[in-house]
């Protein structure tokens, strides 16, 4: 019985490990908000959201600042352009794909990296 119990957790630690394993790649897909985000928001909504580039609204430039607008960000990047509150201010509405990123980093919980 001992032997029994002991292959029996060995099958429980291999399932797991391989489980892990497989898990890793996904991982990588995560959206974060150094490697997504951040370039993102560098080039979208500068300098009006960069202190560092003379911005005076919402600190979009440390993950503490995004996240605390990680739905709205989303919100606004949404509206129309002739919407109020529409983000980026004066300029196009961000394309599809960086929308997706955006609304990926809200549903994985706002990641920092
Ligand atoms: C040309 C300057 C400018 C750019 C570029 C810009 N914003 Fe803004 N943003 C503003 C101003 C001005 C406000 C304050 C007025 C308002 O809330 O609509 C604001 C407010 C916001 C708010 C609400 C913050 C709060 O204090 O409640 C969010 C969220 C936001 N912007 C997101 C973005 C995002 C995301 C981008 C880039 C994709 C962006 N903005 C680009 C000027 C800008």
């Amino acid at each position: 019985m001992k032997i029994f119990s002991f292959f029996l957790t060995l099958v429980i630690v291999i399932t797991f490990a391989a489980c892990s394993k497989k898990a890793s790649p996904a991982k990588v897909k995560s959206v974060t908000y150094s490697g997504d985000i951040l370039p993102l928001l560098q080039a979208k909504c500068s300098p009006c959201h960069m202190p560092s580039k003379g911005g005076n609204k919402a600190n979009f430039e440390n993950y503490e600042g995004a996240k605390k607008y990680g739905a709205e960000l989303l919100a606004r990047v949404i509206k129309a352009p002739t919407d109020r509150g529409f983000m980026p201010k004066m300029n196009p509405k961000l394309s599809e794909d960086e929308i997706a990123v955006i609304r990926k980093w809200n549903e994985q919980g706002l990641l920092e990296k």
